[in-house]
Parts: structure tokens; sequence; C-alpha cells
């Protein structure tokens, strides 16, 4: 359970295989690396293990302050000291104090799917300049971290530039600087988040893209009223207006009184990187949620757990988590810098921020929810999700199908896939994704694989090709293409690959 505070090893942690074998090639080779895998897979769990035991030089970055806040690290634009805009090459300065730059070893990514070209673009360069390295990355091992199948880069009014300086996509491996063959790609393949295998099995298809009706209705049969959303339930929505007007609404319609708290800031945080905000405002009977584990033992609360105000002061605050009621004090956060001193590079503070460890939590962005776990999720697509993968980031940070309440009922429309992705990982992956897919399907279901199809001829005519292009364009299935066309669903993905490439 994490928000805002920071990953931290969970107390059941295990080091499997892949984890071990994977701190490995971080820790003692200078591999570049993408580590993948799908939502609660444990990226940023092995981000954090890293973090704690390796004797590398090392950065860890983000592109939302939030994720590095959670990373430990820093955003990548103050890092580079990059300015909020679309970065071309003249963008990239000679930073006044190189030493920590010079002495890397090793950059880590949390959430690398948020990350776009021109950003990407200018770290390589940024590298190179500040550590007069012409290597790529300067010579330092980038490992990056993330799921490309969730959120993806904002670019907003950017559009224009970025059409014509990335006309291929906005995404990292988009830039200029990112070669698959010099990214050593390895994936997580176990889920720590879930168990639940019918439950994993949909999120998976959501994930690819490859809902059928039926399973919209599974999912549509956890859709309640307005007024039903359980106890101890967060609301997740797509914009921040949405939730802003989910959390005021709730508070207004208290009849309580209004308490204010401040925090105590030290050093220069920007209003983004606040791990809660600088002024809360609270009122007895509203929902909160605590952003930092107990510290005492056995813990009483951790990260991301929900509960009801009962009790407010100048100084006090009391929260009732499940049927009992606690006290809460407040916390200090640190903002990290890092500084070269001796041989070794050291992540230092540069600011703190001490508030109380709250925030109003009827309602979160699913943006800010990526990353996080939550036991019940009552998800509001209110007017439609509109960014790739942000429809399976809501309903992948919930642990079962039970834990899932929907306020609106999901659509198709509101699974956004950016099919670029799929080029970007490989054909080798996709197939992968997609027989884990069909091999959980019911018995039944894999009917929908005409079996005869397997005998057709591997030969395409210009009009299978040209209705193969515009039914896939319309989100047409593969199964159904491949019956359409009858091909098997193998045969007509290699057609579809190998038309986008030539078209
Ligand atoms: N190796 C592990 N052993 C036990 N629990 C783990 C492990 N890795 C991750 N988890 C738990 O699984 C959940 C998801 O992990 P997280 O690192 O946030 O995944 P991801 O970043 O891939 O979405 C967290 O609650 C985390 O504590
Ligand atoms: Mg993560």
């Amino acid at each position: 359970m994490k928000l805002d505070t920071g990953t931290e090893l969970p107390e059941k942690f295990v080091l499997t295989k892949e984890f071990k074998n994977t701190y490995d090639l971080i820790n003692k080779t200078d591999t570049n690396l993408f580590i993948t895998g799908k939502a609660g897979s444990g990226k940023s769990t092995l981000l954090e293990y890293f973090r704690q035991n390796t004797n590398k030089n090392f950065a860890t970055l983000a592109f939302q302050g939030i994720t590095a806040i959670k990373a430990k690290g820093q955003t990548i634009h103050s890092f580079f000291k990059l300015g909020p805009h679309f970065l071309s090459k003249d963008d990239v300065k000679e930073l006044r104090d190189k030493q920590v730059i010079q002495n890397l070893d090793t950059i880590l990514i949390d959430e690398i799917s948020m990350v776009r070209a021109d950003l990407f673009d200018s770290i390589d360069l940024s590298l190179k300049k500040n550590r007069k390295n012409e290597k790529p990355f300067g010579g330092v091992q980038m490992v990056l971290f993330g799921d490309v199948m969730q959120i993806d880069p904002i670019v907003g009014s950017d559009d224009e530039v970025m059409e014509k300086f990335y006309p291929s996509g906005p995404f990292f491996f988009n830039s200029k600087s990112y070669s698959k063959k010099d990214f050593k790609q390895i994936e997580l393949t176990k889920i720590f988040r879930q168990s639940d295998k019918k439950f994993v099995n949909l999120l998976n298809k959501i994930r690819m893209n490859k809902l059928q009706n039926e399973d919209l209705s599974i999912l549509n049969n956890q859709l309640i009223k307005r007024d039903e959303v359980p106890k101890d339930t967060i609301i997740l929505a797509p914009t921040n207006r949405k939730v802003d007007d989910i959390n005021n609404t709730n508070l207004y319609k208290l009849t309580t009184p209004t308490f204010n708290y401040n925090a105590i800031v030290k050093g220069s945080w920007k209003d983004k990187e606040h791990p809660v905000k600088k002024e809360i405002v609270l009122k007895v009977g509203a929902q909160v949620m605590i952003t930092k584990n107990d510290t005492d033992e056995p813990k009483r609360w951790v990260n991301g757990t929900l509960g009801i105000i009962t009790f407010l002061s100048k100084d006090q605050i009391k929260i009732k988590i499940k049927d009992k009621i606690f006290s809460l004090g407040k916390t200090k956060w640190d903002k990290y810098n890092y500084k070269f001193s001796g041989n070794k590079v050291n992540a230092f503070s540069v600011g703190s921020f001490i508030q109380f460890p709250l925030k109003l939590a009827w309602a979160t962005t699913i943006h800010k929810s990526q990353g996080q776990t939550f036991d019940n999720v009552s998800i509001d697509l209110d007017t439609g999700s509109f960014a790739h993968g942000q429809t399976y980031v809501a309903l992948s940070r919930a642990k079962s199908l039970e834990g899932i309440s929907l306020l609106k009922k999901i659509q198709k429309k509101d699974i956004i896939f950016d099919a670029r992705v799929l080029e970007f990982i490989g054909q080798k992956l996709e197939s992968k994704y997609i027989s884990e897919i069909l091999k959980n399907a019911p018995k039944s279901k894999k009917k929908i694989m005409p079996k005869s199809t397997k005998s057709n001829s591997n030969e395409w005519t210009t009009s299978d090709d040209n209705k193969l292009l515009a039914l896939y364009k319309r989100n047409v299935p593969e199964f159904a293409l491949a019956k359409i066309l009858k091909k098997s669903i193998t045969q007509i993905r290699e057609r579809i690959m190998y038309l986008m490439k030539n078209n």
C-alpha cells in the first residue's frame, strides 16, 4: 500500500530468482536495461531493493514529481535543469555543478511510459555534454522501469512540434537516443498485487486491448449507485476537475466545523512535489487517506490506509480505521539532491516538509494512482477515459474484482490503446501476452479460433490486405479478423505487422 511517501520493501518481501538475476544485472554489469512487467509485478519494489543494496553511484529519477518522491529521487527536469516545455538541443545546457553527473555509474527511471521522446533525448545529450563523453548517455548505465501498456506521455499543446520532430510517436522509444539493441529488455513475470487468476486474466485482456463483450459484462456487474459507494473506498476518476469536485462536494456536505493545518516547509518545493497539501482543510467525518506507514509495531496503518476523521483540534487529529480510533502525528518528508563527496555520489536532503500525512480521499486521479495499491476502489470514468492505458491502470490498482465498484459502466471506447506500443515490445512479447490470455480463456471460447484456418494458405491478395487494414484500423479484434479472412491468428498478426511496417 503506497502513496507518495516512498516505496518500501514489503514485510513479506520475496527475493525471487527474477529479482535476484535482474538486480545482479543492474549491480554487476553496465548493461542498459528496460525492465518491464505488468502492473503489480514489483518493478518499483525492485528499484527500491537496488537502492538499498547497491554500492554503485546512482540517481533515481521520474517524470512526475510524485513518482520521484516515491522513488526517493528527483524529477528528470530538476536533475538536468530542463524547462517545462518541448525540449530541443538548445535547451540542454552545461550544468554549473557537474560533479554528480560526472561520477554517476547508473541512472534509474521509474514509470518510463510517461517519459516523452524529447525529454529522453535531452537526458542523452545532457549526459554527453556534461560528462564530455560522446558514448550513448555519456557512458552512464541506464535502467528504465515501466510498462508501456500503462499511461503514456502527455503531449498536450506540443502536438505540432512533437509531430514534426518525432513523427513516429511521443514515447521514449521513439526518441533518437533509444535503440532497441542497446537496451536489454527484461520482464518481471510474477504478479504480486493480485492473486485471483481470473481477475489477473481479465486485467491482462484489458491491458492488451483484447476485451470481449462477456468480459465487459463481468466488469459492469460491479456497477453501483452513487450513494452506494462502500466505506473505506477511494473513487478513481480521469480528471483533476472531477476529483476536486468529488472531494470538495463531500467535504462541503459535512456540517461539522472546519479546521486548517499548515505545513512547515524548508527548501524549495514545487507545488506538484508536495507529498500532501501545504494547507489541509478537514472536518470531522471527512474520508482521508494516511500517506505514511505507521512506525509503531504492530503497525496500526500502512501507507494508503483509508479512515474517517473523528476528532480535530488545533494540534491533534484522531482517525477511525476500521473500528478503532487512533491519534495521528505529523510526518517529515525530505527532498533529495545528489552531491559528490569522497568518491561517492550521495543523496542529501535539500528541503523538508512537515505536515500530517493525510489527504482528502473520497477521490483521486487515475494518473496519480499509477503505481499504487488499494483494497477497495470505485471507478468513475465520468466523461470517459482519455489516455492510453488509463482504464487498465484504474482497474489494476485493486487486489481483487470484489474490491472494485463502478459508478459508470465501462465501455469499449474507454479502453484506449495506442498500437504503436506493440511494435516496440516486439512480436515475441506480444505473442506471449496474447497466448497467456488465450490459454486462460474458458474452453468453449477457444472455438472462436477455428482450427480449419490452420490449413489455409499463407497467401495474401491485395484485396485481403486492404480488407485487413481497414478492419484492423476499426479495432476489429484479431480473432474476428481471423474468421473473416480465414487465417490463423498468428498469420493475421504477422500480416498486420508486415503491413504496418511497409505502408
Ligand atoms: N518481491 C516481492 N515480494 C513480495 N511482495 C512484493 C514483491 N514485489 C512487489 N511486491 C508487492 O506487490 C505490490 C506491487 O508492487 P510494485 O513494486 O508497486 O509493482 P509495479 O511497480 O510493478 O506496479 C506492492 O504491494 C508490493 O509491496
Ligand atoms: Mg511501479
